[in-house]
């Protein structure tokens, strides 16, 4: 399969199995996100895999109680993947400062999309996860409040025939040109 085919065979899971994953399989998956790239070589992230069932859902249910109740789908899934956001390198954040750009949420992106194309090639459905309960996250992995964590994807099995809809893109003319705005 070529890259680009992966890609487009990629989408959202929101429906998993009541499988294990192996965890060879999510050591693959580790490996990918720890090879992506980031500003100054700066790798400013920690991946902390849920996989023990009953601490997946005493971590599903904190995460994704009342207003984030939309995404408790995710307590179907065998695993949680919390990305914490840790310190970039100096020259990295003293970059930011002038650039105003947050290079951080950059590599976090990267390293995460690796990890989700890498899990799409093993059969694995994931769902990036942006809205949740980050106090109570941090609460039940015993990770310090000053921390921050951006973002979870869940991870696991999928039935490929109860796969939603396909979300659609914009056309290619609408967000790239050559040479000029
Ligand atoms: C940063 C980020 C945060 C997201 N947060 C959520 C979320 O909280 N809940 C959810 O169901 N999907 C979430 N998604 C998935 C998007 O809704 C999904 O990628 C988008 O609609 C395109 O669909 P596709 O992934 O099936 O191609 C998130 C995706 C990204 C990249």
């Amino acid at each position: 399969m070529t890259l680009l085919d992966l890609v487009k065979q990629r989408k959202s899971v929101r429906d998993f199995l009541d499988r294990p994953v192996e965890r060879e399989k999510i050591m693959t998956c580790l490996e990918a996100a720890r090879l992506a790239p980031s500003a100054c070589n700066s790798q400013p992230w920690k991946f902390v895999v849920v996989d023990d069932k009953h601490l997946k859902n005493k971590l599903c249910d904190a995460a994704f109680s009342g207003i984030y109740s939309m995404n408790s789908f995710c307590k179907m899934a065998s695993v949680i993947v919390v990305v914490i956001s840790e310190k970039s390198k100096f020259l990295a954040r003293i970059g930011e400062m002038f650039r105003g750009t947050k290079y951080y949420l950059i590599d976090i992106g990267i390293a995460c999309e690796h990890l989700v194309l890498q899990a799409e090639d093993l059969g694995l459905g994931t769902c990036w996860i942006g809205w949740f309960n980050e106090r109570a996250v941090k609460s039940v992995l015993n990770i310090s409040q000053h921390k921050k964590v951006d973002i979870l994807i869940a991870l696991g099995y999928f039935d490929k025939e109860r796969l939603g809809p396909e979300h659609s893109r914009e056309s290619i003319d609408k967000i790239a040109s050559f040479n000029s705005y």
